[in-house]
């Protein structure tokens, strides 16, 4: 459901869902696809509960409730969902990403530090030679030629969090490996545990299937070897295992051991390609249907950067190009569901949470509820230009101790990207395509993106 004006565009979106919603229907909905299950009742900024099999299931749309959730009480809720940390703790163990208590206070610094945003300077010459790469390839393309934008933006985004987290000196073949390795996991985890509905508080290990074992072992292979070359000094002195393998030495109380790098390792690279290919891909969609915005784009990039390429440097000055990043991560959120696992009784708005309940921020709903936002299904990057969100209305990277540790990485990489390729490309939706986002673990236009590519 999308409406394309000539200065005005209502972005695409599932008609929300209406007649009876059976509990155990919902389950299987939600598990096909995440979004389709919603009512218009469900948008409105307030909290609302259901219980499938016994479990309440409590979900968090009023701002003061996400305060509660996110920062004030998080303690509470720092824990991962059952689903979340059965579906990966194959993948990561215990990296940051679904650890908690005492695991993830010690680890949190340290991630945060390795991809802190003093880095980024280094980071940002990574990011503009990938993407400069890229847009020589595009250079090759007959003019007007069809690709898939989430595969591109999949593969631009991939190399860059390769590169910047294991070295320059990768190479395509181990960097393949990984990515083929994510994307298989991805494709056979389940994203509901059937078990925590029949009574196990932590729900149930998946099974773990050859498939499985195999995307598993191709991908701690190649992260064993990095790991190994760093340690015995022989890797990329910029890359963030260097980084994390120097931080171990000067401090032993860090007790991280190879396994553990290996884990933190893995959890950077699959936080940080996949949320920002999403980003970049429905960035291309919402620019491609509002010309009236991607003019404005132009002319700021044109003022900034007259015709050279964009630098990690003229990041700042990119106001209109940041507000079309913000807008298309409130429009598209691709983390669209913040699950936390309830650890003790509290209470939410007049909801009375019981212990091991699933409480869940819907950043989907959050940021398209009309009591919170003006004509909220609207892409209008004005928005974001001169003044903030509400505070807890806008949480595309969460909030709180618990927020996304590569937020300044992922602003400025999908920032860059944008502005790059939009410099010098024409991006189209391919005629007669109708987006319509479909949610797994991220969002994402279900078949992808077909565009065609023009040089400008
Ligand atoms: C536009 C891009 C990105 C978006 C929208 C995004 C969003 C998020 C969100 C919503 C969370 C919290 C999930 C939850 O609470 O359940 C998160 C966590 C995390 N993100 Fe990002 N992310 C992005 C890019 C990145 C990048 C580039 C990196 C690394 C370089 C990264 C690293 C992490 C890590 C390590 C965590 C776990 C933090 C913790 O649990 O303490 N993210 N991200």
């Amino acid at each position: 459901m999308e409406e394309i004006g000539e200065d005005y565009l209502v972005a695409a979106h599932p008609r929300p869902f209406e007649g009876e919603r059976g509990h155990l229907k919902l389950l299987l909905q939600a598990r096909r696809d995440f979004l389709e299950v919603w009512r218009q009742s469900d948008y409105a900024g307030q909290n609302s509960q259901i219980s499938i099999l016994g479990r309440q299931i409590i979900v968090v749309n009023a701002p003061e409730s996400v305060k509660q959730v996110m920062a004030a009480n998080h303690e509470n809720y720092e824990r991962k969902t059952p689903q979340m940390r059965r579906a990966l703790e194959f993948l990561l163990g215990d990296g940051l990403f679904i650890s908690d208590g005492e695991t993830w206070q010690h680890r949190r610094p340290l991630v945060s530090n390795i991809v802190h945003k003093n880095r980024l300077p280094v980071f940002g010459k990574v990011m503009e030679s990938v993407t400069a790469e890229m847009a020589l390839r595009w250079s090759h393309l007959e003019p007007g030629a069809t690709v898939n934008a989430l595969y591109e933006m999949a593969a631009l985004t991939a190399e860059i969090i390769s590169r910047t987290a294991f070295g320059n000196d990768l190479g395509a073949d181990s960097a393949k490996e990984v990515i083929e390795g994510f994307s298989g996991y991805q494709k056979l985890i389940d994203s509901i545990n059937i078990g925590y509905f029949v009574g196990f508080d932590d729900g149930l290990p998946i099974w773990r299937t050859p498939k499985l074992k195999a995307s598993v072992a191709r991908i701690h292979k190649v992260i064993d070897r990095v790991v190994d070359q760093h340690l015995a000094g022989k890797g990329d002195q910029d890359a963030m295992i260097d980084i994390m393998v120097r931080r171990t030495r000067r401090n032993p109380n860090l007790k991280l051991d190879k396994e553990a790098m290996r884990n933190e390792a893995a959890t950077i690279f699959m936080a940080g390609h996949e949320t920002t290919a999403a980003t970049l891909t429905w960035a291309w969609y919402l620019i491609s249907s509002a010309p009236w915005a991607e003019e404005k784009m132009l002319e700021e990039i044109a003022r900034v950067c007259g015709d050279r390429a964009p630098t990690v440097e003229d990041v700042p000055q990119l106001d209109y190009c940041r507000a079309v990043i913000e807008e298309t991560l409130r429009l598209y959120p691709p983390v669209p569901i913040l699950g936390r696992q309830a650890r003790e009784a509290d209470k939410l708005g007049d909801i009375d949470v019981q212990p091991a309940s699933l409480v869940i921020v819907v950043p989907w709903l959050l940021h398209r509820s009309p009591d919170l936002w003006e004509e909220p299904n609207r892409f209008m990057p004005e928005r974001f230009l001169d003044r903030r969100p509400t505070p807890y209305t806008y949480v595309p990277f969460a909030a709180g101790p618990r927020i996304c540790a590569g937020l300044q990485f992922g602003l400025t990489e999908s920032i860059l990207c944008l502005a790059t390729l939009a410099q010098r490309f024409k991006v189209r939706v391919a005629d007669g395509f109708h987006a319509s986002p479909v949610c797994r673990l991220t969002l994402r236009p279900a078949g992808g993106l077909p565009v065609t590519i023009t040089p400008r």
